[in-house]
């Protein structure tokens, strides 16, 4: 192994609960329905593409221009709550394995599908850390797509089976097997497919 792609959220930050509360507020001020389950489905999944999920699940249609405000409305409500993070955020096992991975010569990546993601890493003060960050603002195509980790590697500069993902959301894993990558799946549950290995958390992950 020569390099670690991480994705952010619930893999490094305990973030996920916010994009939860922040379409929760959206879909109930639409009248639009929105439950834990359809909330799995937006796991990995870049914006504009969850919000798409939403209004199909519920049979709406609205205009690109709608569309666009309610985007806009659901970022507001999202920074609201990110602005307020500081490192207790961090989920087990992250910072120490990031500070483990570059002891051991072994480059960090993030691949994550957010545009927020450089705000957050500064908020838990674990920006330094990467040798590389690849985020939504940098690729045109959303996980399942493996554009976020082809592009990481090659700015490292490292070939893909060489590379390891670290990834909560099946979209994620999806996109890792398509670029040719390991895989380890993050979750309480084996419900990721395909991962090489499932863990609860990176503080399970023993480097050696
Ligand atoms: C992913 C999250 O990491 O980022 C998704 O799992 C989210 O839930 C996506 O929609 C985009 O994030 P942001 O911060 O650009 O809205
Ligand atoms: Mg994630």
């Amino acid at each position: 192994m020569k390099a670690f792609i991480f994705d952010l959220d619930g893999v490094l930050v305990d973030t996920a609960k916010y994009h939860y509360l922040a379409w929760k507020e959206v879909a109930d001020s639409l009248n639009l329905n929105f439950n834990e389950s359809m909330n799995e489905k937006l796991k990995g999944v870049s914006r504009d593409k969850s919000l798409k999920i939403i209004i199909e699940e519920n049979g709406r249609d609205l205009s690109e221009f709608d569309l666009s405000n309610i985007l806009k409305i659901k970022n507001e409500i999202y920074l609201s709550y990110i602005n307020k993070i500081d490192r207790n955020e961090l989920l087990p096992g992250a910072e120490s394995l990031l500070k483990k991975s570059k002891e051991n010569g072994i480059f960090v990546c993030l691949g994550s599908a957010s545009k927020n993601a450089k705000l957050i890493l500064h908020k838990t003060k674990i920006y330094n850390l990467f040798d590389c960050i690849i985020d939504g603002n940098d690729v045109s195509n959303a996980k399942p797509n493996p554009e976020v980790f082809i592009k990481s590697s090659q700015i490292l500069g490292i070939e893909h089976n060489l590379c390891t993902v670290f990834e909560d959301s099946q979209a994620g894993i999806d996109a890792a097997i398509t670029a040719g990558m390991n895989t380890v799946g993050i979750g309480e549950n084996n419900a990721l497919k395909g991962a090489n290995i499932i863990i609860k958390n990176l503080a399970e992950f023993n480097i050696n």
